[in-house]
């Protein structure tokens, strides 16, 4: 539960912690002076000497002695030079303090959020900001130690205290707590094991999402998909005793179901490679190969909770990507929903099989613009790391007004060419429409461009997350596992489009 509420002077904050901005030139701080009375002489001397310390990305926190105070503790956040802190820098502070926060247990909190703006930081963005950082920033990996008991703390109490219009900074909290509490949604599924979260458990999910935010949900089930000749996701599945599921979730904003943004993940619970088996070490970590799917559901989230005016629907395919008597091999032909055929020559390029029957599938069900999301290629991580997101796109333009969104939410995306040549590539072969794997070279672009090819004209963008979707260490954010890339900065470029038709 969240209590937000205002406060207007150091003595009354009555919270676990008071989280203040501090920088190098602190004076200028309206109230600073007040602070210091209140708190003590020794933070001017504290500041100054460095014990609180200013620079960037540096928390300090310190017990509170003055008798009348009822707050326990002070938390600094270091800004550096006020003129020159961004945003990103910003909300990368409140991570960190989000950490400090969950190792404290605060769950009573008060946020100075005067002490943060700048000339370019408004309070209501502060407490946006704040909001994302702390939220994320707190997040810990759920585990199944017998022996733990660590609680996760949820901030049950948030004051401010600001000279701004009050129910602002409370509705860019708010908004701030929606889409970090979405983001760590999604990183939950990606670090729940394989074992725990088949592709039923992953549809259960998303019908009880609908409930939550009454969407409109629909379920295919093996059957069904057999029926509708969703061949490339059943070639995938056909090595599981684990059923596939193809999941639609829909938010219908306006009368007509027109105008529709399809968002299309990877669902793939667990990938060995199947027959082109990955190695021992290469296997491990591929719990995360539904980071695409887990991005749609908190998206779907954040869209459920700020009603936009924009139609969204989501469309996740899923099932693992096993081994046995009966699993698809190199060297089949398969028939995919939208009706090519399709040469496999590696049966661990299953992601772009079950993107090519999602995709079509989003496009019947009324999408006429398309992002897809999947952890795709590891040709993404050895052409951009582990921080940067690689894109494709069919429409400089759509993918330009995407940009804006993932410049806001500080999430990096690159695009990668897709040229007439790697085409050709995907095209070729003797046997059927298409080849599944083209060859090594460049070849996040031949996984992208092989879901380009059942995507048509329709303006389209893939997003490959392999590097981004899971952290290889602890980060400014939280732990190491799931990040949830690409939520936020999904419902940003929603949130773009909806006030943009709204003229
Ligand atoms: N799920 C993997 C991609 C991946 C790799 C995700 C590393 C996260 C971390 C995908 O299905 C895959 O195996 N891709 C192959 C494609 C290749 C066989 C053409 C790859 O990238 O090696
Ligand atoms: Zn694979
Ligand atoms: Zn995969």
């Amino acid at each position: 539960m969240q209590i937000t509420q205002e406060i207007k002077s150091f003595a009354t904050v009555d919270s676990d912690v008071l989280i203040v901005g501090v920088s190098k030139n602190q004076e200028n701080v309206e109230k600073w002076a007040e602070f210091v009375q209140f708190f003590g002489e020794p933070m001017e001397e504290w500041v100054k000497s460095g014990d609180i310390q200013t620079d960037t990305k540096s928390i300090t926190k310190i017990p509170v002695f003055t008798k009348e105070a009822k707050v326990k503790r002070l938390l600094f956040i270091g800004l550096g030079n006020r003129k020159s802190l961004s945003k990103e820098t910003l909300r990368a502070g409140f991570g960190l303090a989000g950490k400090a926060l969950h190792k404290m247990k605060a769950s009573k909190i008060s946020l100075w959020a005067d002490s943060f703006t700048t000339d370019e930081i408004l309070p209501e963005e502060v407490s946006n900001l704040a909001a994302e950082g702390i939220v994320m920033g707190s997040y810990t990996v759920e585990n199944y130690k017998t022996t733990s008991n660590e609680q996760d703390i949820t901030i049950e109490q948030i004051s401010f205290i600001t000279d701004a219009e009050p129910e602002k900074v409370f509705a860019g909290y708010h908004k701030g707590e929606v889409y970090a509490a979405a983001v760590n949604e999604a990183r939950t599924l990606i670090n729940r094991p394989g074992n725990l979260l088949t592709s039923t458990k992953l549809a259960d999910y998303a019908v009880e999402l609908a409930k939550e935010y009454n969407l409109e949900v629909e379920i295919l089930d093996k059957a069904q998909l057999e029926e509708l000749g969703m061949g490339a996701i059943l070639a995938v599945n056909k090595g599981s005793k684990e059923e596939p599921r193809m999941i639609t979730l829909k938010y219908q904003a306006t009368e007509q179901w027109e105008d529709v943004i399809g968002l299309v993940g990877k669902g793939v619970t667990f990938d060995t490679g199947g027959y082109s088996l990955k190695t021992k070490t290469g296997i491990v970590g591929m719990k995360g190969d539904m980071g695409g799917a887990a991005a749609v559901l908190g998206a779907m989230r954040i869209v459920g909770e700020m009603r936009p005016n924009k139609n969204v629907i989501g469309v996740i395919g899923s099932t693992d990507n096993m081994i046995s008597g009966e699993a698809f091999k190199p060297d089949d032909v398969i028939t995919t929903f939208s009706g090519k055929t399709v040469e496999i020559l590696n049966t661990d390029a299953e992601g772009r099989l079950v993107l090519a029957d999602a995709v079509a599938y989003a496009k019947q069900q009324g999408a006429n613009t398309l992002i897809d999301l999947a952890t795709l290629t590891g040709g993404v991580i050895t052409a951009l790391g582990y921080d940067k997101t690689g894109a494709l796109t069919n429409d400089e333009a759509f993918y330009r007004s995407f940009v804006e969104a993932a410049n806001k939410t500080d999430e990096f995306v690159w695009q990668l060419p897709l040229t007439e040549n790697d085409k050709k590539r995907i095209r070729k072969s003797d046997v059927a429409d298409l080849n599944n794997s083209p060859g090594g070279d460049g070849h996040m672009i031949f996984g992208g461009g092989f879901i380009g090819e059942f995507v048509g004209d329709t303006p389209w963008i893939h997003l490959d997350i392999a590097g981004t979707s899971d952290a290889m260490s602890a980060y400014d954010f939280g732990p190491k596992g799931g990040t949830g890339v690409m939520v936020r900065t999904l419902a940003t470029f929603i949130d773009q489009l909806a006030n943009s038709t709204e003229e």
